[in-house]
């Protein structure tokens, strides 16, 4: 076995050099240097190569050779390779028959829970719950680590404020705050304290930089942002995770202004490397190398290959650029051997810290696989996050008493829709490897959680054809029904990658069917399934209940039941402006006030003259079964001195009959700037939960630092003058204090 003898060899010098304290290297680098002293330069670029396995894929599977090229260590990284069984044949190929015996490192897209599936994570993100989400991470990357995987493409944190874009169900919305809570806390979730421990994994944030602004909306499309957009809304998640010591980072396939990213030494050595001092390593996302011949910056894959690794890729994911060109950039002497060797140290340090010179086969154990894979703390979990991710948007009386929480009593429920009896696509775009068997449907968790009622249910139509043979069928059973529940939305392929659309509505004849299901008289409740805001106007305005659950995962039926009977008590908002139609988009609230703000008795304002400005829900909008009322919104002092802090607070009374849990959120603005600032920030925010009567003081602390912005020459400082602060229930509602900060 060769990788006893050399790896283990490497060992005895490791253990003789940690002795010696002449060097001042440490353990880690000694070996890894040694290493690479044994390394041929194929070997080396076969350590910057990642090839999909074939199992899943997302773009063309330009290598089909992969074993083949692990053998000769022209491949040293694989991904969508899962299950202990399947890794560890090929990890047996890396190690035991390749001449250095370097261990294979295994990838995968694990975006919300592996074989458990959670809500997506633009649902989780309506939870405003970061310890939620973290818990989330750290238990995905325990299963998937028991599933043989040691690195996952996650966390996914590129801000969105286009619902066309179907990637938009991957992020956690609109906000760069909230955003930046959400990427540290996958990531720490993700990677724990330690690297190697069999639990963690590496996280991979991505996909840098501001993927999720392509005009209008079409994925992969160009990117064009200001600078100080880009570093005001788009760069803060990405950076959180750096912050948060995320393992690794994948370059988007977008340009920004002109230049790609996967060939911008802007952003990967000035700012990711340089600002941001990121040590860690740097992959591509999905050929995007070969992408640049496209893009219209290299003239072929050589020129390619030659930029990317210029601006400071390390790793090349599937597209064999590194693989076939870079040993000649370096023999052409257009790159050193030891540059090749930087990047060689960024995935072997990575390795090392993962354990796997320690023990290659320290993530595939058979007996753990088999008891974390689907366990009940998973399944638990998976609940308790759908719970927390389905958002309230509408519950108006209905002969005077607002329709949910439903009459645990009620006797004939007609679930009517595409969704109703579903497995696959309430789990969402990105569920690669999610266990289907293990879903509970909407039918199945209503009967369940009302075993006196009648549950009986109708798809009504499909997703995509213009099939209405089911309606009749839908029609008569919604009007023997007490209730009907909508169960419509998309399906999982109408949101995610390569799933941009111009239209919002719900696809095929579902707003038909919906019609006819109301014109029948019986009380309707519509719960939306969908990975993006969709444009339910008409639902706004004809159904008196409206729960959006976006695609909630395994426990899918679970959770929406325990929501209907009043089980649990919806305290989700909505973490992205839901437009009423495709015109008003992009569509967010930190808008700016222009220089001519909406005013109605004055055309020539800021306006359309065939659609409200405003959104059909606001960022930040989210109801429950109780009600709360804010109170006077006070602050300790007027005065905020540089480098102090301010205390705004708010009463907040639950003035309801159930407990609940209220998000009671911060925002400012900066009322005269060097530039102009947007109309609100969000700056701080927090989950209370009251019982009926009971009222909390709120208290939220502003430092000079939540201030901050970049000023006219482009310089992150606060500027003195006055400032609002919004206390509210959303970004829409709420009152103000006015405070200044002092020079
Ligand atoms: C392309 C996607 O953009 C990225 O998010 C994903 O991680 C890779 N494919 C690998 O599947």
């Amino acid at each position: 076995m060769r990788f006893v003898t050399f790896i283990s060899g490497l060992c005895i010098l490791l253990a003789v050099s940690c002795t010696r304290s002449d060097t001042g290297s440490s353990p880690k680098e000694v070996f890894i240097d040694s290493l690479i002293n044994e390394m041929t330069l194929d070997e080396k670029i076969g350590q910057l190569t990642l090839f999909t396995s074939g199992w899943t894929i997302t773009g063309p599977t330009l290598n089909e050779n992969y074993r083949q090229d692990i053998l000769n260590g022209r491949c040293g990284n694989l991904f969508n390779a899962h299950t202990v069984a399947y890794n560890r044949e090929l990890q047996r190929i890396a190690v035991e028959e390749t001449r250095l015996g370097i261990p294979l490192m295994f990838g995968y897209d694990v975006i919300h829970g592996h074989r458990t599936i959670f809500p997506i994570p633009l649902a989780e993100s309506c939870s405003w719950d970061p310890d939620l989400v973290k818990k989330t991470a750290a238990l995905s990357a325990k299963e998937a680590a028991a599933s043989g995987l040691n690195w996952i493409f996650n966390p996914m944190v590129d801000i969105a404020r286009d619902p066309r874009w179907g990637r938009i169900a991957e992020g956690s919305g609109e906000d760069p705050y909230l955003g930046s809570l959400y990427a540290q806390a996958r990531v720490r979730g993700c990677q724990g304290n330690n690297l190697s421990d069999v639990f963690t994994l590496a996280a991979c944030v991505k996909h840098f930089a501001a993927y999720g602004a392509p005009q209008a909306g079409r994925d992969y499309h160009t990117v064009n942002l200001s600078e100080r957009t880009i570093r005001e809304v788009y760069l803060p998640p990405y950076k959180a995770a750096v912050d948060a010591g995320v393992a690794t980072v994948m370059t988007s396939f977008n340009e920004i202004n002109g230049v790609p990213v996967t060939a911008s030494e802007k952003y990967l050595k000035d700012i990711l490397r340089g600002e941001w001092d990121f040590k860690g390593m740097v992959v591509t996302d999905y050929t995007a190398i070969n992408e640049l011949v496209l893009h219209g910056v290299a003239k072929d894959m050589k020129h390619a290959g030659e930029l990317a690794f210029r601006a400071g890729v390390d790793m090349d994911m599937q597209g064999s650029v590194f693989n076939n060109h870079l040993a000649d950039l370096v023999g052409e002497g257009i790159f050193r051997e030891e540059d090749v060797d930087q990047a060689v140290k960024h995935v072997l340090s990575l390795k090392y810290d993962l354990g796997l010179f320690d023990d290659p086969y320290r993530y595939l154990d058979e007996a753990r696989e088999e008891e974390v894979v689907c366990s009940d703390e998973l399944m638990e979990h998976a609940l308790v996050s759908a719970r927390k991710s389905i958002v309230l948007l509408k519950n108006e009386p209905v002969k005077g008493n607002p329709l949910l929480p439903l009459n645990k009593n009620i006797k004939n429920i007609t679930v009517i829709g595409p969704l109703g009896n579903n497995r696959v696509d309430v789990m969402g775009s990105w569920h690669a490897a999610g266990n289907t068997d293990k879903v509970i449907t909407v039918e199945e968790g209503l009967r369940k959680k009302f075993p006196g009622a009648s549950v009986r249910t109708a798809e009504g139509c499909d997703f995509t054809t213009h099939d209405k043979s089911g309606f009749p069928k839908a029609v008569a059973l919604a009007k023997q029904a007490d209730l009907v529940i909508l169960a419509i939305g998309e399906n999982y392929v109408q949101s995610g990658e390569a799933a941009s659309r111009t239209s919002l509505d719900l696809p095929g004849v579902q707003q038909q069917l919906a019609e006819e299901i109301y014109k029948t008289g019986t009380p309707v409740i519509a719960v939306i399934f969908a990975g993006r805001p969709l444009t339910i106007t008409w639902l706004d305005e004809h159904v008196p209940a409206i729960l959006y659950a976006w695609q909630p995962g395994t426990r899918t039926g679970d959770a929406l039941a325990d929501i209907l009977n009043g089980d649990y008590n919806p305290s989700a908002k909505l973490t992205v402006t839901f437009p009423r139609n495709v015109g008003q988009i992009p569509l967010f609230y930190s808008v700016k006030n222009t220089g001519r703000p909406i005013d109605p008795y004055d055309k020539f304002t800021s306006k359309y003259i065939d659609s409200p400005n405003e959104p059909l829900y606001p960022f930040g909008y989210g109801l429950s079964y109780t009600s709360f009322r804010y109170g006077e919104i006070k602050l300790d002092k007027d005065i905020l001195l540089p480098g102090n802090s301010i205390t705004v607070s708010v009463p907040v009374r639950n003035t309801g009959q159930y407990t609940g849990e209220e998000i009671v959120q911060l925002y400012i603005r900066d009322l005269v700037g060097s530039v102009t600032r947007p109309v609100k920030e969000l700056k701080g925010f927090q989950k209370i939960l009251l019982d009926p009567g009971e009222e909390k003081l709120v208290r939220f602390t502003i430092t000079t630092d939540d201030l901050r912005f970049y000023d006219i020459n482009m310089e992150y400082r606060a500027e003195p003058g006055e400032f609002r602060a919004y206390a509210g229930p959303d970004s829409r509602d709420g009152e103000f204090v006015t405070f200044t900060l002092d020079k």
